[in-house]
C-alpha cells in the first residue's frame, strides 16, 4: 500500500446528515515510538499493547453545509464545549483532507468523552483521534455505499490516526499492535500499525497493566516537541538502530514466552527513552522523584518475591506496571501496600490488554 491507495475514487451516494459513534481504547508501546519524518513517518518501528478499560468515546453528528470552504466543526468534551481542542482537529483535518475529501461538506460535532480522568496526565491523543478516524471512516463507508471491506476500513482508520497522531495508528486493533516497517514483520507499514501477525506465547494474555500516576498535570514536554527533540540528536541514529534490533527480539520474545527477557526489554526501552529526552538540546527530566521509587520498589519485590512484574513509561513521570495474569493477587497487594503511596492523591488505574476499538450503535 502507498499512500495514494487511501485516495477514494469517488462517491457513489449522498447525505444529507447522520450520526456515528466508536470506542477507541489507549495503548502502551513496549518498543516505543520517539522520532519522525515528515507526514508522521516513524523513525523506527514501535509495538503496543491495546489497553482494554483506558478508553475515549466519540460521537460524532455530521450535516450538510452551504459554504465548502472551510472545515466547520465544534468539540465538546463530557459536554463542555472544549475550543482549545480545535486547533489540533483543524490540523488533523487538513492532513487527511486529501483522503477524505468530504470533509467540507459538512458540519460536524464531535461529542467525545474519556474512561479516565482527563487530568491524569494520560495521554488521549491516542484513543481520542482513532475514535475520531473510525467515525470519519464509517461516514466514507456509506458515501460509497456500504462497499469498503472490514480489512481496508481498519487499515484506512489506523492510517487516518497515525495522521492525528502517530500512537494512535496502534489503537484500532488488538490485542498487539506494530506501526513501521520491518524486515522480520511481515505487513508491517510506516502508513498504519498491523495486528501482530504470529502466534503469541499463552503467557502474554491479558497482561495486566496497572497505571500508577504519580504527576496528573499537563505535560511537560508536547510528543510534537519531543518526536522533534530527536532531529540533530547526537543518539539518534543508534537509538533508531536499537529499536529496530528490539522489534526482532520481542518477536522471539512473544514467540518463547520468555518473561525475563521480556523484563529486561520493556524497562531497557522505557529508560532510553528517558534517556534520549535527558540528552537531547534542550534537555528534560519527565521523571519525578516518586517515579523512581516506584521502579526500585518494583525491581525489589521483583527479587524478593521471583516475580516478572516489569515497569514502563511514557513520555511522563506516570508509571505503567506490567504483569502476568496469574500474578495479578500479589501484585496488586504489592501496589496498594507499597506503591500507592507514591502516586498523587493515591491515585491509580487498574488495565489490562485489549481487542481494540468498537463501533457502538
Ligand atoms: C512516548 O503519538 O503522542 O508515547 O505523533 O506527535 O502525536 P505524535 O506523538 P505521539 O507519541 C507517543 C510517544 C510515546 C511512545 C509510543 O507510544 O510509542
Amino acid at each position: 500500500m502507498v499512500e495514494r491507495d487511501f485516495i477514494p475514487k469517488s462517491y457513489s451516494k449522498s447525505m444529507e446528515s447522520g450520526v456515528f459513534t466508536w470506542s477507541s481504547p489507549s495503548n502502551i508501546a513496549l518498543v516505543k515510538y520517539w522520532g519522525k519524518k515528515k507526514n508522521q513517518i516513524p523513525e523506527n518501528p514501535s509495538i503496543s499493547f491495546t489497553l482494554n478499560n483506558c478508553k475515549t468515546i466519540t460521537k460524532l453528528s455530521f450535516s450538510k453545509k452551504e459554504n465548502k470552504n472551510n472545515f466547520s466543526f465544534d468539540v465538546f468534551l463530557d459536554g463542555d464545549k472544549k475550543d482549545d481542542f480545535k486547533p489540533k482537529i483543524e490540523t488533523f483535518f487538513e492532513r487527511v483532507e486529501a483522503y477524505l475529501p468530504f470533509l467540507k461538506d459538512f458540519y460536524f460535532k464531535i461529542e467525545t468523552e474519556n474512561s479516565f480522568p482527563h487530568s491524569s496526565g494520560i495521554a488521549s491523543s491516542a484513543s481520542g483521534m482513532s475514535a475520531l478516524a473510525l467515525c470519519l471512516m464509517s461516514i466514507e463507508n456509506e458515501l460509497v455505499g456500504g462497499d469498503i471491506s472490514d480489512a481496508f476500513f481498519i487499515q484506512k482508520a489506523s492510517f487516518l490516526a497515525r495522521l492525528g497522531s502517530g500512537s494512535a495508528c496502534r489503537s484500532i486493533e488488538g490485542d498487539l499492535v506494530i506501526w513501521g516497517e520491518h524486515d522480520s514483520v511481515e505487513g508491517s507499514s510506516d502508513l498504519f500499525g498491523v495486528k501482530y501477525p504470529y502466534k503469541v506465547h499463552e503467557n502474554f494474555k491479558n497482561y495486566q497493566d496497572t497505571i500508577l500516576l504519580v504527576d496528573k498535570g499537563e505535560k511537560q514536554v508536547s510528543s510534537t516537541v519531543g518526536h522533534n527533540l530527536m532531529h540533530g540528536h547526537p543518539f539518534a541514529e543508534e537509538r533508531f538502530k536499537q529499536a529496530k534490533k528490539s522489534i526482532s527480539e520481542v518477536k522471539n520474545i512473544l514467540k518463547t514466552g520468555d518473561l525475563d527477557a521480556f523484563m529486561a526489554l520493556v524497562e531497557s526501552e522505557a529508560l532510553t527513552l528517558h534517556a534520549m529526552m535527558m540528552t537531547s538540546v534542550p534537555y528534560f527530566i519527565l521523571m519525578k522523584p516518586n517515579t523512581l521509587e516506584i521502579i526500585n520498589k518494583i525491581w525489589t519485590f521483583r527479587e524478593k518475591m521471583d516475580s516478572k512484574v516489569c515497569f514502563t513509561l511514557d513520555a511522563g513521570a506516570n508509571v505503567h506496571v506490567l504483569y502476568p495474569e496469574n500474578e495479578s493477587e500479589n501484585v496488586l497487594k504489592f501496589i496498594k501496600n507499597e506503591l500507592v503511596a507514591y502516586c498523587q492523591n493515591g491515585h491509580y488505574i487498574c488495565d489490562v490488554v485489549g481487542l481494540g476499538a468498537k463501533n457502538i450503535l
